[in-house]
């Protein structure tokens, strides 16, 4: 997250008092323009796009809601805890155990909201909070509500995957939304949309249909940061002229991931600010405009498909003079009977000068007339007959010496087969085992583990994934925060499945020797073959572990790949960390010559070792935290200084990695780096650098390690003034073939001073640090849309600088459209 949204949340959105009553309409504003007083107010979409046209079937109104199968998650024991949250304190909620009826009469409003907010949690005024997890289940039926759902901090909506319940507005419905994931109690959002954390709403179908068309309505309000989700999710609005309807309405945050969405009818079908998102796996049927974009800084949508609308996506927020939509790439993605596929208002003239900045790969068109529209007219032609567009964009290129500016055809990636499915990019989304019988499942507490924060949990974990892996059962995580003080392994065909977003919590001197680190879960043994799924579950130290790596995967897997969802780290900065504000103040007003032992959280979050192979990464979010999520809310946020050496190191020689959707964030050395690897798809990756740096220095409290290939500094800092020695985002040595579909490497602080990034009106400082991309050796990369913030140099290779932030201005962060090394 970006702490300065926090400090002055309440600028942010001083004028969206209306945002309850209003659909998204006339309330979205650049959260960070907001705070330099350069307001985007948007004009209300009623009078931008004009009421649909088309006739607006829905092509898909078949929604499963009979009741199916049953699914485990319902029929096991729930036996979830939450140690350090209220006494008492139940994690699993079945709405119909709350008095909902789910019969499709039965106004259910007050049991659903009854079964989110009982028992004490972080609901309206609260901070933010890690002890009060909870899943909200929904059986299969039809839930009619009369008014809004509120969404609370830390909570899992998710519905039988084998029957998907319906969410349905009363036609007399009141609120601006069907479930509320953030709201306006008063001017501003009841949580800063940047530390909106692990929430995910999945298997539901929100509906609006009985909705007057006219009235402005969204099916979901959503302004979220990372570590959240929307997965499996069918949108069904109103299809009649002059709907006013909408599916998401987000208008701030840094997120995330959506996948698996199905959007019918309505005038927007996602209307979405963000800083950067990947979307994936989204159909728009009979929509006005599929997707609307008030703001971004970068977005990444796979595998879309937009039919018979009448706009597909429109990035023209801000128009020519005060373009507030940064960037878009998009691939193997579908337009289908839409007569404009993608609306922009960049030109050659056009300000900010990169706004706008467009990369489509394998897009196909079947009647489009205009694949891409500018501000004066058609830039891409389309077609009435079907046509594939391999590669085209515009904004700056680097191929790899620019500027050039372009509109044109590029030439796309040339894709290594290891990282397809047939001719597209191989994608699965998490498995929830909704086939499976409850038998399958192994409860860690059945088989022993406490969970409650306390008890050293070990062996009894690793019972349980022995015997799970042996017979072919899913180790059920139970919610908890289960202590380790050895390495967790896991064999090949292990799955592990959290309920709640469990915490494996290592502590103790087993992990605090940085010269003989150790990992916390080591997934695979060096030279093991076979497959591993992991999803929704937390990894966290406790107290000083200098010499904790939070996951090392060494497991190659060759037959299909192994899969990593929702698996976060998070050291530091929450309750039982020993690692809170209390420990780890920050220190700006005091030169740092040395790190306070104790407040150091990790020697690596994640490290994927030469013999690893073959894995599948999507959703995950490597954090060091920058503030504290349990304190109440302070004057500076909570802010907290931590030590963890190193983010992301890839090694693996064999390659073939999918990175969608992940971000690292806040580490010494570096966030992302790849070491004589090849094949990986990366698909939005985002960093931030850790708020203290350069006080003190990328040089402590961590000596680089050779073995492990750190970065030392000394080549690229040799001649270099400012700030040189501070972590990088990205960091590709000797590596082949890495492909990049959207990154934003951000770095917002000069010891925790964020006017280095100030925008200031033509890309202002941009001196947190000199360099933060570091491009080495023997490698080919290439990039779509990188957005850099906060440092001098976008790109260097081997210790120079490719191109500059003031050649490439932006919307706040600074852009090049396409940048390949060859
Ligand atoms: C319609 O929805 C059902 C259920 O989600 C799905 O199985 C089917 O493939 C969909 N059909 C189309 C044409 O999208
Ligand atoms: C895309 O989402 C639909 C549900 O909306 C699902 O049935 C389908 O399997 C997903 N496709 C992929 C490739 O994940
Ligand atoms: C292009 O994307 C489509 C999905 O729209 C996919 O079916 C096809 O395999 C992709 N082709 C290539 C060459 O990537």
């Amino acid at each position: 997250m970006h702490i300065v949204s926090l400090l002055s949340s309440s600028l942010l959105f001083g004028t969206l008092s209306h945002a309850i009553a209003l659909p998204a309409a006339d309330s979205s504003i650049h959260g960070r323009h907001a705070r330099q007083g350069a307001y985007h107010h948007r004009d209300g979409l009623a009078s931008r796009t004009p009421v649909a046209k088309l006739a607006r079937q829905n092509t898909n109104t078949t929604i499963p809601t009979a009741d199916g199968p049953e699914f485990w998650l319902e029929l096991l024991a729930h036996q979830g805890v939450s140690p350090l949250g209220p006494s008492g304190y139940t994690t699993f909620r079945n709405v119909k155990a709350f008095g909902a009826v789910g019969d499709g009469v039965t106004d259910d409003t007050d049991a659903i909201n009854e079964a989110i907010s009982s028992g004490g949690r972080c609901g309206q005024g609260c901070f933010s909070s890690t002890v009060t997890p909870a899943i909200i289940y929904f059986p299969a039926g039809t839930y009619v509500v009369s008014s809004t759902i509120f969404d609370y901090y830390n909570t899992i909506i998710v519905g039988n995957p084998n029957a998907l319940p319906v969410l349905k507005a009363a036609s007399g419905f009141k609120g601006g939304s069907l479930i509320d994931g953030d709201p306006y109690f008063t001017e501003s959002l009841n949580w800063p949309s940047t530390t909106v954390f692990w929430r995910q709403v999945r298997n539901i179908v929100l509906d609006t249909t009985e909705v007057a068309a006219g009235t402005g309505i969204s099916a979901i309000h959503w302004p979220t940061a990372q570590a959240t989700s929307l997965q499996n999710i069918v949108f069904e609005l109103s299809a009649q002229d002059g709907t006013q309807h909408q599916g998401i309405f987000c208008e701030s945050g840094s997120a995330g991931f959506a996948g698996d969405l199905v959007f019918n009818g309505g005038k927007v079908g996602a209307a979405v600010g963000n800083q950067q998102f990947t979307m994936r796996n989204l159909t728009f049927n009979g929509v006005g405009t599929a997707i609307s974009h008030s703001w971004n800084w970068g977005w990444t949508y796979q595998g879309l498909s937009i039919n018979d609308c009448e706009v597909g996506i429109d990035i023209s927020t801000g128009g020519t003079t005060q373009g507030s939509v940064g960037s878009i790439t998009v691939f193997d993605s579908s337009f289908m009977n839409t007569p404009v596929a993608i609306k922009s208002a960049q030109s050659e003239s056009s300000l900010p000068p990169t706004a706008g900045s467009i990369i489509l790969e394998n897009i196909s068109i079947d009647n489009v007339n205009v694949v891409v529209e500018g501000p004066s007219g058609t830039v891409l032609q389309g077609s009435a007959a079907s046509q594939v567009i391999a590669g085209w964009g515009q904004g700056n290129q680097y191929t790899p010496d620019g500027p050039t500016r372009f509109a044109g055809e590029i030439t796309p990636v040339s894709r290594p087969a290891g990282l397809l499915d047939g001719d597209r990019y191989f994608q699965r989304s998490k498995p929830q085992y909704e086939g499976f019988p409850a038998s399958s499942f192994s409860s860690v507490r059945d088989g022993g583990a406490t969970g409650d924060a306390t008890t050293d949990d070990t062996n009894a974990l690793q019972t349980v994934i022995n015997s799970a892996a042996a017979s072919n059962k899913v180790v059920f995580l139970d919610a908890g925060v289960y202590k380790v003080t050895k390495t967790l392994t896991i064999p090949a065909n292990t799955k592990i499945i959290g309920e709640a977003f469990p915490v494996i919590l290592s502590s103790g001197e087993f992990f605090n020797d940085k010269s003989a680190p150790k990992p916390v879960i080591q997934v695979g043994q060096v030279g093991e073959e076979g497959q591993v799924e992991l999803s929704d579950f937390i990894i966290s130290t406790q107290g000083a572990q200098a010499g904790a790596t939070l996951i090392e995967w060494n497991l190659a897997s060759l037959s299909e790949p192994s899969g990593l969802w929702e698996v976060h780290t998070r050291v530091g900065g929450f309750a039982g960390s020993q690692q809170t504000t209390a420990e780890c103040p920050k220190t700006p007003g005091t030169v740092i010559t040395e790190a306070d032992e104790n407040c150091i959280v990790a020697y690596m979050l994640m490290h994927v070792t030469p013999s690893a192979s073959n894995l599948y990464i999507e959703n995950c979010w490597l954090w060091v935290s920058d503030h504290d999520i349990d304190v109440e809310k302070e004057a500076d946020g909570g802010q907290i200084t931590l030590y963890s050496g190193r983010g992301l190191n890839i090694e693996s020689t064999k390659g073939n990695i999918w990175l969608s959707g992940t971000s690292v964030e806040h580490n010494v050395l570096y966030e992302y780096q790849f070491v004589s690897t090849k094949n990986i798809y990366m698909g939005q990756i985002q960093t931030e650098t850790a708020y203290y740096q350069p006080n003190p220095n990328a040089l402590i409290p961590f000596a680089p390690e050779p073995s492990i290939h750190d970065p030392d500094f000394e080549s690229s800092c040799a001649s270099s003034t400012g700030n040189c020695a501070v972590g990088w985002g990205l960091r590709v040595v000797d590596s082949q073939d890495l492909h990049v579909y959207g990154a934003g490497l951000y770095s917002f602080f000069d010891n925790y001073d964020a006017t280095c990034s100030a925008y200031g009106g033509n890309g202002g400082g941009q001196n947190c640090q000199n360099s933060i991309f570091s491009i080495e050796g023997d490698s080919s990369i290439t990039v779509y849309n990188l957005n850099t913030l906060g440092s001098k140099s976008m790109v260097d290779k081997d210790g120079e600088s490719l191109a500059s932030f003031s050649d490439n201005i932006g919307v706040f962060t600074n852009n090049i459209a396409h940048f390949k090394t060859e």
